[in-house]
């Protein structure tokens, strides 16, 4: 998508599809609603409403109403022009937005935009490109938007980038491919890469992510990407990002039903968010220290397989006893867990998983579950959500889950049972988590797939995590 910011308009031609936004009743645009009725009785025009109080006014979609917060009112409202564009053959929508328009509010169309303009049509035969082209006539305010134009570029490099590996079918994404992604980012943006191969995890004791990848024939891998600013903001602490890369998950031995198992092949939106938050971090050349950390192993069952019973025995001395193969995500991330603080040194670590559908079912769609018990993190990563539009909502970690994960056998088992499956999963996290190192887990289960509304052009990953790691690394 081509968007140019310019300050006065240019002449038309026919496939132009000239977009004003109504707010409330009122124009962002100073003659909105003097030009609304010329421009639908010539066919030629389109109204979309970001209306957040009930009042819908857009005549050709009627999309908007009181059920979404102001913020997903905007990105809709900028999303929705380009499906209408899409939908009817466009090319060339004109912004009209010489008005009242403030950053934010532009920032919130684009983004909308953004989000409506990708597809994943790498699997179609018969796609064709949609080259959309949209021109912002921003008057006086063309310098500051096209700041806000450059810093959503970059954050959509990364968002797209998530997109696309969690929507390529897991037999395109085992592991290894997974981690030659990330390492395209490193080279791309001079970032540093660093993997430990199959071989090298069995040597070096990285028991969780060598059991859960045991059943499959693609190797699993761990790997971690460095970025180093070259002007660090002053005061600002590294921050570490953390992935749950499995690249399908059957359930292993504790198979899965077939019923929406396809779905598993974006059992990786972890990793995807935190690769994909690399990519929008280093293209913004954001001036803070951030490194991730993904493991990456493929679930799946066979003669070879983890078996339920298991007792897996960690670098840190930890014994885990596997109640559930299906319970993989926190096993593979005990040992990124580990890598992240005990190798690379961190101390102030998010980590993204696909975790749980206890999480879903609590959440739904709408929040990524987080847990952590730094308040202060927490405070942080509410006002990084806050900006990014990616609702996040505590669960608690009431010290009492924790006997839920006792096992007969060992230090612990990797489920909890049938109650408070998120939270339990949680604390299994936080058994890895060393004393004096910042720590939040975020369950993003619920919100690593789109449903076909709001500024969604279709179904498939939504790249969540991406803009909540970015803004959490620009505070
Ligand atoms: N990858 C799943 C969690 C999941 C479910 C992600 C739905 C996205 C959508 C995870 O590995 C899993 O299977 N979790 C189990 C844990 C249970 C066995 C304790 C679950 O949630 O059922
Ligand atoms: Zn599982
Ligand atoms: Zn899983």
């Amino acid at each position: 998508m081509d968007i140019k910011v310019v300050s006065k308009a240019t002449s038309r031609s026919g496939a132009d599809l000239t977009c004003h936004f109504l707010r409330n009743g009122k124009g962002f645009h100073a003659a909105a609603s003097s030009v609304d009725k010329a421009a639908i009785a010539s066919g030629k025009g389109m109204f979309v409403g970001a209306s957040d109080g009930g009042v819908v006014l857009c005549p050709v979609v009627n999309v908007l109403g009181a059920s979404l917060y102001p913020d997903e009112a905007l990105r809709t409202a900028g999303g929705r022009t380009v499906l209408h564009a899409v939908q009817n053959g466009g090319s060339h929508l004109i912004w009209e937005l010489d008005g009242e328009l403030e950053e934010n509010d532009f920032r919130l169309l684009i983004e909308g935009a953004m989000f409506a303009d990708y597809e994943f049509t790498s699997y179609r035969s018969n796609s064709k490109p949609t080259n959309l082209k949209i021109t912002v006539v921003a008057g006086n305010r063309m310098a500051a938007f096209k700041k806000v134009l450059e810093r959503c570029r970059g954050v959509f490099n990364g968002v797209n980038l998530a997109r696309n590996v969690v929507n390529t079918p897991a037999s395109d994404m085992v592991p290894l491919q997974l981690a030659e992604v990330a390492k395209g980012v490193c080279k791309r943006h001079g970032l540093k890469f660093a993997s430990l191969s199959k071989a090298q995890l069995t040597k070096g004791g990285y028991t969780g992510i060598t059991a859960v990848g045991q059943g499959s024939v693609n190797d699993c891998v761990l790997f971690s990407m460095s970025y180093i600013p070259k002007k660090k903001a002053r005061g600002s602490k590294p921050l570490c990002l953390v992935g749950k890369g499995v690249t399908f998950d059957t359930g292993g031995i504790s198979i899965k039903p077939w019923d929406g198992m396809w779905d598993m092949k974006g059992d990786m939106g972890g990793s995807a968010a935190v690769i994909g938050a690399m990519e929008a971090i280093a293209s913004l050349q954001l001036p803070i220290e951030v490194h991730a950390v993904v493991g990456a192993a493929e679930n799946m069952p066979d003669g070879n397989s983890y078996r339920p019973g298991d007792v897996i025995r960690y670098k840190n001395g930890r014994t885990v006893e596997v109640h559930s193969t299906d319970a993989e995500g926190r096993l593979v991330l005990a040992d990124a867990l580990i890598y992240a603080q005990q190798t690379l040194k961190q101390t102030r670590i998010i980590e993204f998983s696909t975790l749980t559908g206890a999480c879903v079912r609590a959440l739904g769609n709408q929040y990524i579950g987080m847990m952590s018990q730094n308040e202060e993190f927490k405070y942080e990563i509410r006002k990084a959500s806050a900006t990014s539009g990616e609702c996040v909502w505590e669960l608690p970690l009431h010290p009492e889950y924790r006997l839920l994960l006792k096992s007969d056998t060992a230090d612990m088992k990797n489920v909890g049972g049938p109650l408070a499956g998120a939270q339990t999963a949680g604390w299994f996290l936080h058994e890895f988590i060393n004393p004096g190192t910042t720590y939040a887990h975020m369950d993003i289960a619920g919100v690593f797939l789109a449903r076909k509304e709001k500024y969604w052009r279709g179904t498939g990953a939504s790249g969540a995590g991406v803009r909540l790691a970015v803004e959490l690394a620009s505070l």
